[in-house]
């Protein structure tokens, strides 16, 4: 590329992402910012309201946008949600796996120890985050390999790289998805095609729904386990979910065509700091 064309490399239009989880915090963030790269984007989410809500608030244009139902665990939703996106907006370019998350049900506490956890519920969280990327890639990457090009961006979490107390079942899947990735960019560049890359984040501590209960007392101050965070959080703070952004994109542009089989730590330096 012309390097006077550089900044053509963040300009999407005529791709098409799909998003699971797009209707949450960071799918939604990256819904965003496709959508004002010029990117189709294709919202999947098995919460069609808060879909909706986010449609409404991206003021996409439905020519180049789509709501979509899935629940990545049910692998004919995404059959069916492949389909609807290929006829609407095109084929697939660009995956997205954003859905995912821990279940208080599946989180250690002083009232709940690790011999008293609902069997269902460690279950149900290492589905959600490992079948619940796993899946999507199946599905969307197969379209991939036939046409011998593609983006794929996991989620991974700070967790994977050296286990957080008490989310047990969240901390073995999201290991198990930095493990996928570089698993899955291997295969796609040596059994497909060089041009199919695969990478993942790692984000840090973002407030959301999943963490916030951990995180933060009713009144928003910190709860020891935040306040641990914070302090072993170079940069002093939680993340924003635009700030993963930059990342992302490149993630997802040709300028990081020699970038595959790659987990981004995008912690305020957490996973550097040693603690001394
Ligand atoms: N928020 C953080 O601090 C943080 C940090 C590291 C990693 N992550 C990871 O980033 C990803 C997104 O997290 P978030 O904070 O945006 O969460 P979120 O809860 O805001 O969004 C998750 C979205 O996934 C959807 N979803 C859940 N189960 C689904 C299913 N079976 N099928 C389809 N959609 C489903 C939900 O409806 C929701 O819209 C998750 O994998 C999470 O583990 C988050």
């Amino acid at each position: 590329m012309d390097l006077k064309d550089i900044s053509r490399g963040y300009d999407f239009t005529g791709r098409t992402a799909a998003i699971t989880g797009g209707a949450g915090l960071i799918g939604g963030e990256i819904a965003r910012a496709l959508g004002s790269c010029g990117a189709n984007v294709a919202i999947l989410d098995r919460d069609p309201e808060r879909a909706d809500r986010l449609i409404d608030m991206l003021g996409c244009d439905p020519n180049c946008s789509a709501i979509v139902f899935a629940d990545v665990l049910k692998r004919d939703t995404l059959v069916r949600a492949e389909a609807v996106i290929r006829e609407r907006l095109g084929p697939v370019d660009i995956l997205i796996n954003a859905a995912g998350g821990n279940a208080a049900r599946a989180t250690t506490r002083p009232e709940q120890s690790l011999f008293d956890l609902d069997e269902a519920a460690i279950r149900e969280t290492i589905e959600l985050n490992t079948m619940g990327t796993i899946e999507p890639c199946r599905v969307f990457g197969k379209g991939m390999a036939e046409r011998g090009e593609g983006v794929i961006l996991n989620i991974s979490s700070m967790t994977a790289l050296r286990p957080l107390s008490r989310v047990v079942a969240y901390s073995a899947a999201k290991a198990a998805i930095s493990n996928f990735t570089q698993w899955l960019a291997v295969h796609m560049a040596q059994e497909y095609s060089p041009q199919i890359r695969v990478n993942a984040i790692a984000p840090g501590f973002l407030i959301g729904k999943q963490n916030r209960d951990l995180l933060l007392n009713p009144d928003g101050s910190l709860t020891p386990r935040g306040q641990t965070i914070i302090d072993q959080t170079p940069l002093g703070r939680f993340g924003e979910p635009e700030e993963l952004l930059g990342a992302v994109l490149w993630l997802l542009s040709p300028l990081s065509g020699f970038v595959t089989g790659a987990v981004v730590p995008l912690d305020g330096g957490f996973s550097a700091y040693s603690g001394v």
